[in-house]
């Protein structure tokens, strides 16, 4: 339907009008919910109470009572706010510290600290791209690292979901001009982890620099939840930069890049992400610094988390639940439809829990799915509750997902 008005002009009200009539047709309205109490797993959501599994708080360090504390006393002494952007007087000795310690943590020279991960990604490529260099992704890399690109003048290239084979490929098509290969370490919305290995070799053998999203490996994956690289192996040479997210596995909010003095130093100096925002309150870094503590000197959350995803993955194999192939937190339930997924979504909430009904763009068409996460500050009784009540539904949910297949519907 055209909405232009009287004299040509695209009239935006209609336009808008137009977009929601066709997000209601697909199924694809999204809902906030209003939490007012989080506790152990669960929240008081709308105001019932549910086991909560549709967030990223992995090590369950979000309401620990010793962060807790640490933020409010912290906030006594520097306040709500930062005040001013880093590079004006926004800068504390708090943020300092923190870069310092997720620095040592990881092994690298240099850290920056960014107001959130979003922010960090959109700074990377703008700051280290110019026109003729090429940022190489995977094709499910975060948003994030995808508007990054778009940012920056280089040439956005992407690869079929973790295919090194094909990134080569694409990186020999791509000759001349720098190249800045980007993945995420975890894949936000399948749970699977990179072929983090080939891609380093790939980005040494190419004289291009490898940038590992660790949002959802930080804290969870590796000797000393050190992350996706750490698991692999691999050392600062061959994954030179990373981002560590401080609002999932860590709980607080933020995150930190980290990497070679030269590479940080043109972030910082550059990056129109994080020179023209506020800092972050400085009490909520002392909070994610006393999260980095916990995360790497507790490594029973670690064990406990390992240990509710064995449970669920098995549990649901018994039941007829066919997951995608994940051994992280992160464990997708394919539904296809997207009507189905708020449907289900909606079923379980009636029975007391709360799961992502993730549906297109968040994922490619076809491949709408439940976002199960789960939490060291589940129990064992919380995930089997969440398969007794998932089991009832695994048949609509196959019939559905096999009928769609059937038809041609485009697999995730
Ligand atoms: C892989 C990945 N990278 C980056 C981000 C952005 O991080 P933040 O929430 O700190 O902005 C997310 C958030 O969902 C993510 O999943």
């Amino acid at each position: 339907m055209n909405a232009a008005g009287q004299g040509g002009r695209i009239d935006l009200r209609q336009r808008a009008q137009v977009a929601v009539e066709q997000r209601v047709q697909d199924g694809l309205v999204r809902r906030r919910r209003s939490i007012s109490h989080c506790h152990q797993g669960k929240v008081s959501c709308d105001g019932q109470r549910l086991l909560n599994f549709a967030g990223n708080d992995y090590l369950g360090l979000a309401h620990d009572p010793a962060i807790v504390s640490a933020m409010q006393i912290a906030s006594q002494n520097c306040g709500v706010g930062a005040g001013a952007s880093h590079m004006v007087c926004g800068h504390h000795r708090e943020h300092e510290l923190l870069e310092r310690a997720v620095a040592d943590w990881l092994g690298y020279p240099r850290a920056l600290l960014f107001g959130s991960g979003y922010l960090a990604n959109l700074a990377v490529p703008q700051a280290l791209l110019q026109a003729g260099d090429v940022c190489l992704q995977d094709k499910l890399d975060h948003a994030s690292l995808i508007d990054g690109a778009r940012l920056s003048q280089a040439s956005l290239v992407r690869y079929p979901h973790a295919d090194a084979r094909a990134a080569r490929r694409q990186a020999q098509a791509h000759a001349g001009g720098a190249l800045l290969l980007a993945t995420d370490g975890v894949f936000s919305m399948d749970g699977d982890v990179a072929p983090l290995r080939e891609l380093a070799n790939l980005a040494n053998e190419q004289q291009g620099l490898l940038y590992v999203d660790e949002a959802h490996a930080i804290g969870v994956l590796g000797p000393d939840g050190r992350g996706s690289v750490a698991a692999a192996g691999l050392t600062p040479a061959q994954a030179p930069l990373l981002l560590v997210t401080l609002g999932k596995a860590l709980g607080a909010c933020g995150a930190v890049l980290v990497g070679q003095d030269w590479a940080i130093e043109q972030v910082m100096q550059t990056a129109r992400s994080y020179i023209y925002t506020t800092a972050p309150p400085p009490a909520v870094a002392v909070a994610a610094l006393a999260a980095v503590k916990m995360a790497r000197n507790e490594p029973w959350r670690r064990a406990k988390l390992e240990g509710l995803v064995a449970r669920f993955r098995q549990g649901a194999r018994e039941r007829g639940l066919r997951l995608l192939d994940s051994h992280t937190p992160i464990q997708p339930l394919p539904v296809g439809d997207n009507a189905l997924a708020v449907h289900v979504a909606q079923e379980l909430e009636a029975r007391g829990f709360l799961v992502g009904a993730i549906r297109p763009p968040s994922v490619p068409p076809g491949g709408a799915r439940l976002r199960i996460t789960l939490s060291a500050a589940h129990t064992d009784h919380d995930v089997d509750a969440l398969l007794d009540a998932l089991e009832p539904l695994a048949a609509r949910i196959a019939q559905r997902r096999d009928g769609d297949a059937a038809a041609g519907a485009v697999p995730c």
